[in-house]
């Protein structure tokens, strides 16, 4: 019980992953980088020790989660089948930012899948998630490390933020470096679905696969412009006001907030080569954006999380282009605030 109380945060060194490996044998759950974000791993076979995450995270029993592997043999071994499709986006994309959905095995217990007939697998592209996979010899169920709902974590600090005193231990291996969470892809039907759009669009994975793959933009969930946050599914915000919108757009909402004497209690998320009109840039804080949607992936979630410790009144950002590739970007933004 006592190392509940107290989270241990250690540089990701072989002694360290040593230690958390024998934490998640004895049924712990430690938090590790990944490329993309913080997980929040246990034994994915272990029923004990993925109750503990759900615990953790206040996380609802029926959202499924994504089972980490070390190599393609260790994910032949979670599911039904391996199809060719599986197999071909492996080799090309693991490790990866690419999540499979596929018919689960026996060997995965109905708390991993929330109670589902499917599990998503994938390979992170981080050497200590690999490394501490391999010294456990199981595979590693790991959603992002934070609170449900809340953004998720690219560095240590942010998971110490969201779960500190919750959780055992994280292993910190520094900032990530994909800023999003990975491509969710259901290979379980006739049809290649993207459930979540991350950084490899419908268009590049249609490209490897030589078949149509269908993107994410037709749930409702995921519309830009947006349903208002109530009606969506699943929501990462911060808890500083997300407001999203063209600068025009911002400038007039700008206006009906602020007095002529507000103090810097606004922040303005706005890409590096916009104009700030005068009001703005004198009285707001500013965090410019890269242009690059890669670039803008990997600050994206420090950057929310930075401005939300901040006790802003409201966060305005510029919307990116309505582009395939900034459609992983753009249904993490529309998931956190709203749109102006
Ligand atoms: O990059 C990532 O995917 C990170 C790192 C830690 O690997 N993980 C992550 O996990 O984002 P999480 O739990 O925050 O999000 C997993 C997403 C959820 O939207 C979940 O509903 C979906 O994947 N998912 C997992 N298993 C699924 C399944 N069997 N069927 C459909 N969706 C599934
Ligand atoms: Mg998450």
């Amino acid at each position: 019980m006592d190392t509940l109380n107290k989270t241990r945060v250690e540089a990701a060194s072989a002694e360290a992953i040593s230690a958390a490996a024998d934490l998640l044998r004895r049924g712990e759950v430690v938090a590790f980088p990944t490329e993309t974000v913080y997980g929040l791993g246990a034994n994915a076979t272990d029923e004990m020790a993925v109750g503990k995450i759900f615990a953790a995270k206040g996380r609802p029993s029926n959202n499924p989660l994504i089972v980490h592997v070390a190599d393609i043999e260790q994910a032949k071994r979670l599911v039904k089948y391996w199809p060719e499709d599986a197999e071909t986006l492996a080799r090309a994309l693991w490790p990866g930012p690419v999540t499979f959905v596929l018919p689960k095995a026996e060997c995965v217990p109905a708390i991993t899948t929330a109670g589902g007939e499917t599990v998503g697998i994938r390979m992170p592209a981080h050497p200590v998630a690999l490394q501490l996979i391999e010294a456990c010899g199981f595979p590693l169920a790991a959603p992002s490390a934070n609170r449900s709902n809340y953004i998720s974590p690219t560095m240590a600090q942010h998971v110490l933020r969201s779960l500190g005193g919750r959780i055992p231990m994280v292993l910190d291996g520094g900032p990530c470096e994909g800023g999003i969470e990975s491509t969710v892809l259901d290979l379980s039907g006739d049809e290649c679905r993207i459930l979540r759009p991350g950084l490899f669009s419908a268009n590049f994975l249609s490209a490897l696969l030589g078949k149509k793959v269908a993107d994410a933009g037709n749930r409702r969930d995921n519309d830009i412009p947006l349903l208002s946050p109530g009606q969506l599914l699943t929501h990462y915000s911060p808890t500083t006001p997300l407001l999203l919108g063209h600068i025009d757009r911002i400038l007039t909402e700008w206006e009906t907030i602020s007095g002529p004497d507000l103090p810097k209690k606004i922040a303005l998320m706005i890409f590096e080569d916009t104009i700030v009109p005068e009001k703005m840039s004198s009285s707001a804080v500013i965090e410019r954006m890269p242009r690059n949607n890669e670039h803008y992936a990997q600050k994206l979630f420090a950057t929310l999380h930075h401005l939300d410790s901040q006790n802003l009144k409201a966060i305005f950002c510029e919307a990116p282009p309505a582009d395939a590739e900034w459609s992983g970007i753009n249904d993490r933004l529309s998931r956190a605030g709203k749109l102006l």
